[in-house]
């Protein structure tokens, strides 16, 4: 063995100090080959990592981010897309991630050239779509083939500035053999691509189809490779919600909001009640609205639950917007504190507007709504509720405090649950009720209007 070599692995690119029968990171035989560390055939990118450099020595890029031409997009990036960056955007087929991705590279100011690599749909769907969309850029290509060599010879010409690959799933490497979407193929051809951007400091959007089932050969084994990892997701019918769930350059509490409408995906401003239901009358049994907190901003949220005898004695829960293990938790602190059973019921938790909310001031609005299904009371007026709780039965402040009660009064909530806490300044008193405990909350939130 030369002394300036390493071996590779030709099938999913792992680097070894040593020769090995069997690759440790993708398992496969005899695939590890001997390569020289300046030969012009190691990946480019991967060098960075085998010469060491003094912490200090290394340059800050700056101005490195640009603008995605979507509000909301930069929002879900920190702050926009970053340039050498290679993102992944997962969904379940027909959420809209070809809509979103299309529209992002017809709206962007670049003076590079744009690839959009479509391997589901043929140029002349792609070219409807875009019409429907009224995108017309001439810096846009399409390529319509699947294989990368041809891929990368053309990226090699035209030398892209941003590229879309329009499934990940469909593209495959010759070299180890013709079946897209293998975990293998998977994992090369997305290493090659990423490669190839990292050393030119062009970005790479890799669309990945999940299902619910198919979570094994999906974009999952990718997300390690990638430096963020979008999910796109549908709220209600046509509310669509970007979601960061890894972020090298930015935090993954932030979410891009859009309509999804005959004309495409809009970005919508004016979230704070998108995901209420607007009811004329009170809101019966078992329904709490809370103001939840996501990424920069309050949104009011509406929790709905049915809580019925269970059926052979055994208690389950159905709740896939809200933790299912959260919602058992919290029945069993409603039982014990208030002693009401909940252990004999079945309980059922949805969030209107289909939104999933995994932060813990969703809490004390879960207990409230879990108590008025429980009771079939509802609770009367104009209430809105947040606070976490926990298992001693005690309500715990949340996180942004004053923006959610704000927020809450401001979409007209006459009575504001809460953690102990002032009255945010410039806010009627007699709005705000401080709770400390969860017998307290339900009294306070239960007490009728006349009492
Ligand atoms: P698409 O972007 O093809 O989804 P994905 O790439 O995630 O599979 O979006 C498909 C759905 O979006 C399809 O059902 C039609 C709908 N749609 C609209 O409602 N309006 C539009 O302007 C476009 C382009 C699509
Ligand atoms: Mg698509």
């Amino acid at each position: 063995m030369k002394i300036n070599s390493f071996f590779q692995c030709k099938v999913c690119q792992h680097h070894e100090p040593k020769w090995l029968g069997r690759c440790p990171e993708c398992g496969s035989w005899n695939s590890l080959e001997e390569k020289s560390k300046d030969s012009k055939k190691t990946a480019p990118g991967k060098t960075e990592g085998i010469i060491p450099v003094p912490l200090d020595s290394i340059e800050i890029r700056e101005g490195l981010r640009f603008d995605s031409g979507l509000i909301e997009v930069n929002r879900v990036l920190g702050g926009g897309i970053m340039k050498g960056s290679a993102i992944l955007v997962g969904g379940e087929p027909g959420i809209g991630k070809s809509t979103l991705m299309l529209q992002l590279v017809g709206g962007i100011k670049t003076k590079g050239r744009i690839l959009y690599v479509s391997g589901e749909e043929s140029p002349g769907q792609l070219r409807m779509r875009a019409d429907r969309l009224e995108i017309h850029s001439e810096k846009i290509e399409v390529f319509s083939g699947t294989e990368m060599a041809s891929l990368l010879q053309f990226c090699n010409q035209i030398r892209p500035v941003i590229i879309v690959v329009d499934s990940i799933q469909t593209v495959h490497s010759s070299d180890i053999g013709s079946i897209p979407g293998t975990v293998n193929q998977l994992k090369l051809c997305s290493q090659e691509l990423i490669d190839w951007v990292k050393s030119r400091d062009s970005v790479l959007f890799l669309i990945g189809h999940v299902t619910k089932e198919g979570f094994i050969a999906g974009p999952k084994v990718i997300e390690h490779m990638v430096d963020t990892v979008l999910y796109f997701d549908t709220g209600s019918s046509e509310i669509r919600i970007l979601r960061a769930v890894k972020n090298r350059f930015g935090p993954i509490d932030e979410i891009g909001i859009f309509k999804m409408t005959d004309k495409g995906l809009v970005q919508v401003k004016d979230t704070a009640d998108l995901f209420l239901t607007h009811r004329k009358k009170a809101p019966p049994p078992g329904v709490a609205v809370a103001p939840v907190y996501e990424g920069s901003r309050v949104l009011l949220v509406e929790i709905q639950s049915l809580v019925v005898p269970a059926k052979g004695g055994i208690s389950r829960v159905f709740s896939d917007r809200i933790d299912a293990g959260r919602v058992s938790r919290i029945a069993a602190v409603l039982e014990k504190h208030l002693k009401i059973r909940f252990s004999d019921q079945d309980i059922y938790v949805n969030v209107g507007g289909g939104i999933r909310i995994s932060e813990v001031g969703i809490e004390l609005p879960l207990s409230m709504a879990l108590y008025s299904a429980r009771v079939n009371q509802p609770i009367p007026g104009l209430t809105a509720v947040l606070g976490e709780v926990s298992l001693a039965g005690e309500i715990r402040p949340v996180s942004h405090h004053e923006k959610r009660v704000k927020a809450a009064a401001k979409m007209g909530y006459e009575r504001l649950i809460h953690p102990e806490a002032d009255c945010p300044e410039g806010l009627e008193e007699d709005l705000c009720f401080s709770v400390s405990t969860i017998n307290e909350a339900v009294r306070t939130c239960f007490m009728s209007e006349a009492s």
